[in-house]
C-alpha cells in the first residue's frame, strides 16, 4: 500500500519504520525537504521524500502527524479535495501539562479534522500509546496482544487502517464512529496524566471478564483473549 506521512517527528518515525518493513511504500512530506529527507533515510526500505502537498496526495492512507496546532496550516497547504474519498489517519493529542495531570486544549480533533477536509474518511488511531512503544518490538503486555482503537465513520478506511494495525503486529478494534474519537481522545488525556502523576492507569480497568460489562444472566460476546474481532 502506498502510505504518506504529514510530519518528520517521533511519530512519524515510528509508524513509517513499521509500515515501511512491512512492505508498504512510505512517502514522508515536511515543511523542510532536508527533514523529511532525514526521516526517510531513517525510515529506509526505499522511503521517500517531499512536501506536505505530495505526501498528502501520494496514498490510500495518509498519517497527520504534526502538533494539533499546525492541523489546519497543514489541511490548507494540501489543498481543497487531497484527500476525498480515501483514509486520513489521525494520531494527534490535543493536550497540555496542568497542576500535575493533562487537560485537553479542544474537544474533538478528529471530528475538527473531518470537518476541515471534507470528503476524506477520518480515522482516529495510535494517539493512546507513546511513539517509543510504537517503535519498540513491545506488541503484548501481561500476556494480551496490545489493541489499537479505531474511530471512523467509513467502513472501507476502518478496514484499510486495521491492515495497517495488523501490519505492525498489534490487534485493531473497532472502537466506533467518529463521534467517538472525542471519548478516545480525552481518555488519552486522562490515562496519560495518571501516568505523569505516577498511576498506573492499566491498573485502573478490569479485563473484559471481570467489568461486569453485560446484563444480569448472559455472558459477554467478546472475549479480551480473542485474536477476532467484534464487527462495529
Ligand atoms: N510522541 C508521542 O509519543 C505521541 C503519542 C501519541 C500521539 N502523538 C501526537 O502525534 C502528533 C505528532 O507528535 P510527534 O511526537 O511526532 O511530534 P514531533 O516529534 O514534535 O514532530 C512534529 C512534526 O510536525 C511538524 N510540524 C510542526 N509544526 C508544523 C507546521 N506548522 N506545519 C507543518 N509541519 C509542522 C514538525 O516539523 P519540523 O520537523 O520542521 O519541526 C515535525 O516534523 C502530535 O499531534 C502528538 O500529540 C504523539
Amino acid at each position: 500500500m502506498r502510505i504518506g506521512i504529514i510530519g518528520a517527528g517521533q511519530m512519524a518515525r515510528a509508524l513509517g519504520r513499521g509500515w515501511a518493513a512491512a512492505g508498504h511504500e512510505v512517502f514522508v512530506g515536511a515543511r523542510t525537504f532536508e527533514r523529511a529527507a532525514e526521516l526517510a533515510e531513517a525510515i529506509g526500505n526505499g522511503a521517500k521524500a517531499g512536501g506536505i502537498l505530495q505526501a498528502a496526495v501520494f496514498g490510500e492512507a495518509t498519517l497527520l502527524a504534526v502538533p494539533v496546532t499546525a492541523l489546519s496550516a497543514v489541511l490548507r497547504e494540501s489543498g481543497a479535495g487531497a484527500f476525498t474519498g480515501r483514509a486520513l489517519i489521525d494520531c494527534t493529542n490535543a493536550f497540555l501539562p496542568d497542576n500535575g495531570t493533562f487537560v485537553l486544549t479542544e474537544p474533538a480533533v478528529a471530528e475538527r479534522i473531518a470537518a476541515e477536509a471534507p470528503g476524506a474518511h477520518v480515522v482516529k488511531a495510535f494517539n493512546l500509546c507513546a511513539a517509543e512503544l510504537w517503535d519498540s518490538d513491545r506488541r503484548s503486555f501481561e500476556g494480551r496482544p496490545l489493541a489499537v482503537p479505531l474511530c471512523g465513520d467509513d467502513a472501507g478506511a476502518l478496514d484499510l487502517v486495521a491492515t495497517l494495525v495488523a501490519d505492525l503486529d498489534l490487534r485493531p478494534v473497532r472502537a466506533g464512529g467518529l463521534a467517538q474519537a472525542r471519548y478516545l481522545e480525552a481518555t488519552s488525556a486522562f490515562v496519560v496524566g495518571q501516568w505523569f502523576s505516577g498511576n498506573d492507569g492499566r491498573a485502573m480497568i478490569p479485563p473484559l471478564e471481570d467489568a461486569f460489562a453485560v446484563p444480569d444472566g448472559e455472558q459477554p460476546s467478546v472475549n479480551a483473549h480473542s485474536p477476532s474481532l467484534p464487527a462495529r
